[in-house]
């Protein structure tokens, strides 16, 4: 076990001016003979440094840029970082030196494990890539050797390799979510435009990542062995300039530019609905990027469609990591019973979990609301307790939830009325106030909508309800207050929908 641990939560932002060049426009710089002396035989082919204080790999010496950026994540100090941690043993070498964790190396005794040499210190290029000998001696396309995107806990070729076990459970809990799903969500759907969102080799090809890897080619037929959001598609396996390698900064509050978002906005608005090439349901798909920048459903004629109503939620300067505040949040305990640390790296994405009784998230996620932890609300700084953001949580619930039954009651009697012909969604045509109205609860119904913007959501159906109440000769039923109830949101501001 490790002796040492530690899960920062503060955001050491590193802000590079600029990278010489992205992975998709990666020259191959060939020098003249490969820089490095003959590995010992027992490391089985697995090359290593050349240079072990410079950091320099072999594989680096061709594929400059990625040298360059490699060496500036952790994966380049991983040696240095165990030895400076006072608790080095044996038996946590493997996962800091260059082996057959992470790759496709069928022995274990290879690299570092049979020689104990310098040159396999920390997690360099082959530990993902495998062995590359015979590619760097003689580089061709059918020797090149190719990483996985794959995550699975079952196999040790690829990031679960290492980032894995009680200490490090990030591809335990990342396959207890919804994210190892994403494929078998869509119903393994070969259309490129669900695969785009719910694969990860249609994500990395959206998002201009043009290398290859093993599994890149299984697009070809569509069905077989497709990956989902794997590790390898949120995080830079070469590094990038945003914190934990990540793809794609978390604080852009722009849908095309925020990690998250660029997968959670399928369909949100009133135009999508209605644009959306061959869609024939007026409801919401992924609406919770849009939701939280202000801008989701139907703006009904008493609101202007050009507003965004935004809370603290959606706003990078209260909220910076947005939706990795509540939904990737770390931390570690000590169990009651064991009284081991436990720890959770956030990787089940779930913001407000079922605990047991070690902290630790349980399996079933089902539980009553009093089972459920709310310390992702408090670790952010947002709220000042747990029973106070909890309080925020239910109150926000019970006020969407009777606004949504008002809303269904008076779509159900417009139905019966004069007008009921305006009550039936059709594609490519713009909303009515009724279907307008059964759009927004579609949109209030949607998991977490109430938490992701209160606000916006409880404006929108208050607008609809008095828009149904004057467009269909409707009564309201008495009980129900029509003012804002919720506290105001940070700002309603005109801009671009
Ligand atoms: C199963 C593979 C594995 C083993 C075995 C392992 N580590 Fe690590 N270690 C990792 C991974 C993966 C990370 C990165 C996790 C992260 O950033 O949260 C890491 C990070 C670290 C770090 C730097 C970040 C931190 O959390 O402080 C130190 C120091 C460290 N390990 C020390 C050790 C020590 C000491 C041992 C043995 C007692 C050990 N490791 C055994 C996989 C392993
Ligand atoms: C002597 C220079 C040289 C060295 C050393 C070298 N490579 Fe290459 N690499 C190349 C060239 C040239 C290609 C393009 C081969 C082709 O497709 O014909 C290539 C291709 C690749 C590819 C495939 C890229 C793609 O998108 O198709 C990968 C992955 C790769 N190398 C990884 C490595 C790794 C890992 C190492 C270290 C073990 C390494 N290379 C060492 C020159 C080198
Ligand atoms: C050979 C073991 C090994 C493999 C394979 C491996 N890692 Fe790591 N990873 C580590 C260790 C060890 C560290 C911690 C290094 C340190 O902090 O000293 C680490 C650190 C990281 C970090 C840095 C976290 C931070 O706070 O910046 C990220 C992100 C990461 N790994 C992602 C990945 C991904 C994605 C993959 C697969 C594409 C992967 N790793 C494969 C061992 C591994
Ligand atoms: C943590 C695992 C990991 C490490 C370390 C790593 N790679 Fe990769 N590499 C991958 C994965 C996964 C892909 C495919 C996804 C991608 O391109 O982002 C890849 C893709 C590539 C490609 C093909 C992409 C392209 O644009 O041509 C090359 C070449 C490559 N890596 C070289 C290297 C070299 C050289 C190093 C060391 C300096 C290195 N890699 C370190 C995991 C890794
Ligand atoms: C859906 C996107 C997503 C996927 C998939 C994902 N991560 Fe992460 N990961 C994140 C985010 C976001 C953070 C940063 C959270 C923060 O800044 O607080 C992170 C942080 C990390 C860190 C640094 C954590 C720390 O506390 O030091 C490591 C290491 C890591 N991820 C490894 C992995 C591995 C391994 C996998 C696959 C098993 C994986 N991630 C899958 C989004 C993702
Ligand atoms: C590559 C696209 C993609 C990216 C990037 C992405 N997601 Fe997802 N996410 C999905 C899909 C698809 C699903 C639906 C999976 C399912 O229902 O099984 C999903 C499901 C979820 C869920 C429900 C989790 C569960 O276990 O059911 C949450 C919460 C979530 N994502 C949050 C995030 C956060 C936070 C980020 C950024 C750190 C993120 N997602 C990045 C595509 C993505
Ligand atoms: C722009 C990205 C994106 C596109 C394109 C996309 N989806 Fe999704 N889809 C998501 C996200 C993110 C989720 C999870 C969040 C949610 O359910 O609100 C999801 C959820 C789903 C779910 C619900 C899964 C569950 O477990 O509840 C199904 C089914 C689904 N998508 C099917 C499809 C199909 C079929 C297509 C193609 C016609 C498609 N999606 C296109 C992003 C997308
Ligand atoms: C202020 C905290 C917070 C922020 C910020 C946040 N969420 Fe959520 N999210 C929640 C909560 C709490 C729930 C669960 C509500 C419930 O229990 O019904 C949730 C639910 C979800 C769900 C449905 C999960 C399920 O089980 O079906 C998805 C998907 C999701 N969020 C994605 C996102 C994405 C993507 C973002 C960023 C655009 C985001 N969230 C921002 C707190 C947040």
């Amino acid at each position: 076990m490790r002796s040492v641990r530690a899960y920062p939560f503060g955001l050491a932002a590193i802000v590079l001016a600029t990278l010489a060049t992205g992975c998709t426009s990666e020259k191959v710089v060939y020098r003249s003979g490969t820089n490095f002396a003959a590995p010992p035989a027992a490391g089985a082919n697995f090359v290593g440094y050349y240079d072990v204080a410079g950091k320099q790999t072999v594989c680096g010496s061709c594929h400059v840029d990625f040298q360059t950026r490699w060496s500036k994540t952790k994966h380049a100090s991983a040696w240095a970082d165990l030895q400076a941690s006072g608790g080095a043993k044996g038996y946590c070498e493997a996962c800091h030196t260059v082996n057959n964790l992470g790759n496709f190396a069928a022995d274990t005794a290879v690299g570092f494990r049979s020689t104990k040499a310098d040159r396999y210190h920390d997690v360099q290029c082959e530990s993902c890539h495998g062995s590359g000998l015979t590619h760097a001696s003689a580089p061709s396309s059918a020797n090149r050797p190719l990483a996985s995107i794959v995550s699975d806990t079952t196999v040790t070729s690829g990031c679960g390799g290492c980032h894995t076990g009680s200490h490090d459970p990030f591809a335990s809990e990342w396959q207890k979510s919804g994210h190892s799903k994403t494929w078998a969500a869509s119903y393994k759907s070969t259309d490129p435009y669900c695969q785009g969102c719910h694969t990860g080799q249609g994500a990395l090809a959206n998002w201009g990542v043009k290398g290859n890897y093993v599994e890149k080619n299984n697009t070809s037929n569509g069905t077989k062995n497709m990956v989902s959001a794997t590790c390898a598609v949120c995080h830079d396996p070469h590094g990038s300039d945003n914190d934990h390698q990540l793809r794609f900064p978390l604080n852009a509050p722009n849908l095309e530019a925020n990690l998250c978002i660029k997968c959670h906005q399928r369909r949100a608005t009133a135009g999508d609905v209605v644009t959306e090439p061959g869609n024939t349901r007026n409801s919401v798909h992924s609406p919770e990027g849009p939701t939280l920048l202000g801008n989701a459903g139907w703006f009904p004629p008493g609101m202007s469609a050009a507003d965004s109503i935004i809370g603290t939620h959606g706003t990078p300067s209260r909220n910076p990591k947005l939706c990795a505040t509540c939904h990737v949040q770390s931390y570690s305990g000590t169990d009651p019973v064991t009284k081991q640390q436990v720890f959770y790296t956030g990787h089940r994405f779930l913001a407000t979990p079922c605990v047991g009784a070690n902290g630790l998230p349980t399996d079933d996620q089902t539980c009553n609301v009093t089972a459920q932890t709310f310390r992702s609300c408090v670790a952010g700084g947002c709220h000042g307790t747990e029973s106070a953001a909890k309080s925020a949580f239910t109150t926000a619930q019970a006020r969407i939830a009777l606004l949504v039954g008002q809303a269904n009651t008076l779509v159900t009697q417009a139905k019966a009325g004069p007008k009921k012909a305006e009550c039936t969604f059709a594609p490519n045509v713009t909303h009515t106030t009724c279907t307008g109205t059964q759009l927004n609860v579609s949109l209030a119904n949607a998991p977490g909508s109430f938490v992701h913007n209160p606000f916006l959501v409880e404006r929108l159906l208050i607008a609809s309800i008095n828009q149904m109440k004057k467009d269909y000769n409707l009564t309201v039923s008495a009980s129900i207050n029509l003012a804002p109830q919720l506290s105001m949101p940070v700002r309603i501001a005109g801009g671009a929908r």
